[in-house]
């Protein structure tokens, strides 16, 4: 059988196309997921606080037993509907914070107490303690909740 110049052409593209599409597609998720690159040495996973909410309030108290004893320490704290990460950048002063990654949802479960950042275990974003992302692919904060320290207790609204 005998085909134009004007059909080969175009089974050759069509060809083409059915061959690079799959490799593409493949290459893009396979960059989505792949497991954490680069885990600075200095991260750890977080400690964590078992609690149970009173009216969309947790009080944890931070006495010397406390993961959050230290200036510098943080904890993941987690409860029946959810977890939260919590650090303690100052003697009086915590952040409080969502632990679900903004990338693909996983629980962020690892602080790097040197750059005070959040690392997610799964592609490595990282975030601030205020939650803002320092490295991707995450592209948005992490939620930010309020907390007041009163008499050695750390008040957080959920
Ligand atoms: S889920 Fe991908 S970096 Fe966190």
């Amino acid at each position: 059988m005998k085909i134009s110049r004007r059909e080969f052409f175009t089974k050759t593209i069509q060809g083409a196309a059915i061959i690079a599409v799959p490799a593409v597609l493949g290459s893009v998720l396979e960059s989505c997921s792949q497991s954490n690159p680069a885990m600075p040495s200095s991260a750890a996973g977080l400690a964590t606080i078992n609690v149970t909410p009173n009216n969309n309030t947790i009080a944890l108290d931070i006495n010397s037993s406390s993961p959050l004893a230290n200036v510098g320490s943080a904890a993941l704290v987690q409860f029946s509907s959810g977890s939260l990460l919590v650090d303690r950048p100052g003697k009086s002063t915590f952040n409080a914070l969502s632990s679900v990654c903004t990338h693909q949802g996983c629980i962020i479960s690892n602080y790097d107490a040197p750059s005070q950042q959040f690392i997610c275990p799964c592609h490595g974003s990282r975030f601030s303690n205020s939650g803002q992302v320092t490295q991707g692919p995450a592209g948005a904060p992490l939620t930010q909740y309020q907390s007041q320290f009163i008499n050695n207790q750390l008040i957080i609204k959920i």
